[in-house]
């Protein structure tokens, strides 16, 4: 078999969610350790690492253009490495029907890259999806880059078992990173230069550990424990379960004032017979009773979710039952998809599969009533002076991004930097982001 020369440049692309942003900035990091360097906009790197999400629709179809896209002019390719949840999920499959691919590796086994390299390199197709039991948390290099908000995944895997759900099959059981090392990689990430960081988890809220004391602390004690870094200003945690958000947690947001007034914390559907054929465990009185609680904890709390339309069996009545839950929480923004049957989940071979056109005229009331409800959030806000965590330059002279503490987009010209935290009074509302006025 014909071997490659050692790659001198490579480019990570990452799909889906903010753990797969997490894991592509650590592959990134391991190859830059193999003495490999990013490759330049436009420039064609030597090795491609596309590395995949499997949560909704046609992922696996995208996966395939990708890889088609990859040929160059010249009908050479560059080393492809298949990872994240597609990898894990069709593996096989895509060794079969892609033979350009070289490596497919699944989200439990990337820190093995640099010796899969060293294999492709030799003419060799590689595959690995094993979930071993040393963790890759545990061979992972250090951090050493990071912007002003940076990603720290504190959590990973899942044993709920949505039945519409992937990720307790490609990430596997729920498993929480030892105490000593978060705060470890968190002070890296702070010395690397950033003011923020959001935990990461797929149920981020059912995080357990034990403190330096030796004493047993969930989220909310990691927070207050990572709330004392000095160089830290803001905490944020993302994704919660219902049934995890416990006394502690709720308490933390009236209590520890680093961590940002904002919860995400996933509903699906505002239908308490949905929810059950969903294997939610929680119901719609359940879920309003978590906001109730964390409304007096944190009166200014911003709420947002994830909902799916057109479940198997969901019906017009309980879709509005969805419309309802909506009005009556008033989200500051939320995340909605048309159900998609993935292969080898439960829901996958229910009764009532829900007609294209019905979800995407569901999908469609349903983002209008979002779409509503986020600019009315967004207009409350109008008159408030906040601080703005300054991310970067807009594409106007002077101009600046940065977040407020409800996570919303804010613009605003004047003297700042990125990384800085600047007093911004909040001006204009439109849906998606407030135009800000820098105060002295
Ligand atoms: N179809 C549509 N949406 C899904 N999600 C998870 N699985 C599916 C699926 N099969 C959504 C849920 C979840 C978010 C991350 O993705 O709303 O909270
Ligand atoms: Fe999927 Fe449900 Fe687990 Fe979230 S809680 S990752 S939706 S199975």
């Amino acid at each position: 078999m014909a071997t490659t020369p050692p790659p001198q440049t490579y480019r990570v692309k990452s799909f889906g969610c903010q753990m797969n942003v997490y894991d592509g900035e650590r592959m990134a990091e391991l190859l830059g350790e193999q003495g490999i360097r990013p490759a330049t906009e436009g420039e064609d790197a030597d090795l491609v690492v596309l590395n995949t999400c499997h949560i909704r629709e046609k992922a696996a179809e995208k996966v395939y253009s990708d890889i088609g896209r990859l040929k160059r002019d010249d009908g050479t390719v560059p080393l492809i490495a298949v990872a994240g949840c597609v990898a894990q999920a069709e593996g096989e499959e895509i060794m079969a029907r892609a033979p350009t691919v070289r490596m497919v590796v699944g989200p439990q086994a990337y820190h093995r890259l640099p010796e899969m390299l060293v294999e492709a390199q030799a003419g060799r197709r590689v595959t690995d999806t094993d979930m071993p039991a040393e963790t890759k948390f545990d061979v992972l290099p250090r951090r050493r880059r990071s912007g002003p908000t940076a990603f720290l995944t504190v959590q990973e895997g899942c044993d709920k078992f949505c039945t519409y759900c992937v990720v307790p099959y490609t990430r596997g059981a729920e498993i929480s990173r030892a105490y000593a090392d978060l705060i470890d990689e968190a002070q890296r990430l702070l010395e690397a230069g950033a003011k923020e960081i959001t935990l990461l988890g797929q149920n981020v809220n059912a995080w357990s550990g034990e403190d330096g004391k030796g004493r047993p602390v969930g989220l909310d004690g990691l927070i207050r424990d990572l709330a004392a870094l000095p160089d830290l200003a803001r905490i944020r945690y993302t994704t919660s379960h219902p049934n995890d958000m416990t006394e502690g947690l709720i308490a933390a947001h009236g209590e520890v004032a680093k961590l940002m007034p904002f919860l995400h914390l996933p509903v699906q559907s505002g239908s308490d017979r949905v929810l059950k054929a969903m294997n939610r465990s929680h119901s719609v009185a359940s879920y309003l009773a978590v906001l109730d609680r964390a409304r007096t904890a944190r009166p200014d709390i911003a709420l947002s979710g994830d909902f799916i339309v057109g479940f198997p069996g969901e019906s017009d009545a309980e879709f509005e039952e969805t419309l309802s839950l909506v009005e009556s929480v008033g989200y500051a923004q939320c995340f909605s998809f048309k159900y998609s049957a993935r292969p080898g989940t439960p829901a996958a071979t229910m009764d009532g599969h829900v007609a294209p056109e019905v979800m995407d005229e569901r999908l469609r009331r349903l983002q209008a009533t979002l779409g509503r409800s986020q600019l009315a959030f967004n207009r409350a806000s109008l008159g408030k002076t906040c601080e703005v965590l300054v991310e970067r330059k807009g594409k106007l002279p002077g101009q600046w991004l940065g977040k407020s503490p409800w996570l919303q987009s804010v613009h605003f010209t004047g003297e700042a930097a990125v990384g800085d935290l600047v007093r911004v009074e909040l001006v204009e509302a439109g849906p998606n982001s407030i135009a800000g006025r820098l105060v002295q």
